[in-house]
């Protein structure tokens, strides 16, 4: 794992749209695994900037994302498609076609989760995969336990992810408390993985991932992919 600490939360975001462009630049067919939360904004900030200017051509990119709220279908303001499309997707010259976001409504979750799980293998895995930290070390909807499902499932958010996602809900009562997400090995078929942290409410989740490995803090298990880069502001990185 390769570690960079940035003095703001502008300049990791730069550093990760950076990583991210060559990407594109140098595969234009290329599989973006993307995520959403407050984290990645800047990166999609910065890459629409990129593709106005014309520097960037998304039309033959595909992405994948980690995650999506159960029972909110896409057209509903707090799901992650919404946020996709809102943030990145209707701003770029993607094909929404190729971009793929779980299905929250899917009537059948458990066999859409493989069906899931197949995509990610047919389209090779992502080459570039972002991901944010959750303040107890869950990555995607993968919460601390003593097990962790490996490949993309349902599951139950822990109280401390519906507390930090309340803000985006009109009260924590109407945060969903069921998801479905990828898991870590469907994460880990990720070619590059670009870890990001920003702010003092990261600190104790990225100095508990560097600490030792541990499904408690699933953002641990990343230092055993070969090709992570982490990249956290100045607060993200002060308990290291
Ligand atoms: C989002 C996701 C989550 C977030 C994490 C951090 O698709 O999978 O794991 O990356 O909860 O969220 P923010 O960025 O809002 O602090």
């Amino acid at each position: 794992m390769r570690y960079f600490e940035t003095d703001t939360y502008y300049h990791m975001s730069r550093m990760a749209a950076n990583i991210i462009s060559a990407q594109i630049i140098t595969k234009p067919d290329c599989v973006l695994g993307l995520a959403t939360g407050s984290t990645p904004i800047g990166i999609y900030k910065q890459l629409i900037e990129w593709y106005k200017k014309g520097d960037l051509d998304f039309s033959d990119a595909a992405s994948i994302n980690l995650d999506e709220y159960l029972g909110l279908d896409g057209t509903n303001d707090q799901s992650y498609r919404y946020f996709m499309n809102k943030n990145l997707f209707d701003r770029v010259n993607i094909n929404k076609e190729n971009t793929n976001v779980p299905d929250g409504k899917a009537e059948n979750a458990e066999s859409f989760c493989r069906k899931y799980e197949d995509k990610i293998d047919e389209l090779g895995g992502a080459d570039v995969q972002i991901l944010g930290i959750g303040r107890n070390g869950h990555i995607g909807f993968n919460e601390p336990d003593s097990v962790l499902v490996p490949t993309t499932h349902l599951t139950s958010l822990t109280e401390s992810t519906v507390e930090a996602n309340a803000r985006f809900f009109a009260s924590e009562a109407d945060v969903p408390r069921h998801a479905i997400t990828m898991g870590m090995r469907s994460i880990f078929k990720a070619k590059k993985i670009i870890v990001l942290a920003n702010g003092e409410s990261k600190a104790d989740a990225v100095k508990a991932m560097l600490e030792g490995i541990s499904t408690k803090c699933p953002a641990s298990l990343l230092c055993l992919h070969p090709n992570v880069v982490l990249i956290c502001d100045k607060a993200a990185y002060s308990k290291v």
